[in-house]
């Protein structure tokens, strides 16, 4: 548990020597450059030292912040340590699939005609009952869509499809959610289409303009909840990313002038500690775009997936820390940034170990807590990066 990092002076040693060779290693098949040597020495020496026992949901209240995590209904129901320590540690929780239309085998849209709440109903009653704020994760994407949908949704009828899923869905939960992600992952530069819309099929059915159609639904639907934006590729100081981060602040430029009813933008966070090319202030300065236009930013979705770190644990869960406290460093420093959601709060359960293993099939530590639901150096981070986080 790692409740101080008082190492004894054995031990700093060991970790020091191993560390080192671990570089080496890692150097050597990384070929690595001296400027991500001294990183990663750096990464080894830094001290993520806490004060005081207050949990995350403590410390992020204590700014002005919400701190949550995504859940999935079946490791919530079966595993009751998890739950205690969701209850323990988080103000939010969100459904990493239940409010999608289509996944699993107790989907929300089994039938063009059917809704099943049963599930998502369990997980806003476990939210409320243990007074967490609740978000709704997402009511418009290209991704986990029903089996059903292509051959039944068309140009004709994608509207009412559209319409009738946000007004059913938002007004069941009206006036319960905190916030909802109401359109996620539009923009993919990748594909060419003007603006670098991604060429989803509500694009493809509906035009652009399904954007703020979803928006003006939703806000109809539940006036008190957050309508939010959610993207994904906008960490980094690479090509892909700026071209991305652009595009998307268009699009909430776009969306803003023309009086859409959308008041945050999500950012997912899902970032990679084999990833150098962080440039703080070009972060720094997106955020600070994004909030000029008078939104709200929450990090929506942030893990640190880790495929190419060397195997020693302590090396990486080192390097994994130093990547939250580096990010939420950046991010807290703006006003605008009122929630911080993980998604997943262990090791146990996040979608990396199914869809981002590592080449050396050891188990993923992208998360707060191990799979043993014990505190690692991530924990220490992200408590760090609330505790220096200016007050809102
Ligand atoms: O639980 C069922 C299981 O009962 C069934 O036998 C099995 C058969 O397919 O499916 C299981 O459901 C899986 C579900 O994750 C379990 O959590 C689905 O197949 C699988 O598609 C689903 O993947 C989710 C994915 O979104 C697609 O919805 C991931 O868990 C989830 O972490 C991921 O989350 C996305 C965000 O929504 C958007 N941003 C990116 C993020 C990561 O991809």
């Amino acid at each position: 548990m790692y409740k101080h990092i008082f190492m004894s002076r054995r031990h700093a040693l060991w970790l020091g020597f191993g560390t080192l060779a671990s570089i080496g290693a890692f150097a050597k098949n990384k070929v690595m450059s001296g400027e991500n040597q001294t990183q990663v020495l750096e990464t080894v020496k830094r001290d993520f030292r806490v004060v005081g026992k207050a949990s995350l949901k403590e410390r992020a209240a204590a700014k002005g912040l919400i701190y949550g995590v995504a859940i999935r209904s079946h490791n919530l129901l079966s595993d009751q340590k998890l739950a205690a320590l969701i209850a323990q540690e988080c103000g939010m929780i969100v459904p990493e699939w239940e409010l999608k239309w289509h996944v699993g085998n107790k989907p929300l849209r089994p039938q063009p005609d059917a809704f099943d709440f049963s599930v998502a109903d369990r997980m806003v009653k476990f939210g409320r009952n243990h007074g967490m704020l609740v978000r709704g994760h997402t009511l418009v994407w290209h991704e986990s869509l029903p089996p059903w949908f292509q051959e039944t949704v068309n140009r004709q009828n994608a509207e009412q499809f559209l319409t009738q899923h946000i007004k059913t869905v938002v007004k069941r939960y009206a006036g319960k959610m905190h916030s909802w992600d109401v359109v996620n992952e539009a923009i993919e530069v990748d594909d060419g289409k003007p603006h670098g819309m991604r060429s989803t099929p509500w694009w493809e059915l509906l035009g652009p303009n399904y954007i703020d159609l979803a928006f003006r639904v939703a806000a109809d639907a539940d006036p008190k909840a957050l309508l939010v934006y959610n993207d994904y590729g906008l960490d980094y100081d690479t090509p892909q990313h700026e071209a991305k981060r652009t595009a998307v602040l268009k699009l909430l430029e776009r969306l803003k002038s023309q009086g859409t009813p959308i008041h945050a933008f999500g950012t997912q966070a899902h970032l990679s500690a084999d990833e150098s090319r962080f440039h703080p202030r070009k972060l720094r300065k997106f955020f600070s775009d994004v909030a000029d236009l008078g939104l709200k930013i929450i990090i929506t979705e942030m893990d640190v997936k880790e495929q190419k770190l060397p195997a020693d644990i302590q090396v990486r869960d080192r390097t994994i820390a130093a990547v939250y406290e580096d990010y939420l460093s950046t991010a807290l420093d703006e006003p605008a940034v009122i929630a911080v959601l993980t998604w997943g709060l262990s090791d146990r359960y996040t979608w990396l170990s199914e869809f981002r293993p590592r080449p050396d099939r050891l188990p993923v530590r992208p998360l707060p807590f191990d799979a043993g639901m014990n505190r690692k150096l991530a924990w220490n981070a992200i408590a760090r990066a609330f505790d220096t986080a200016p007050k809102r």
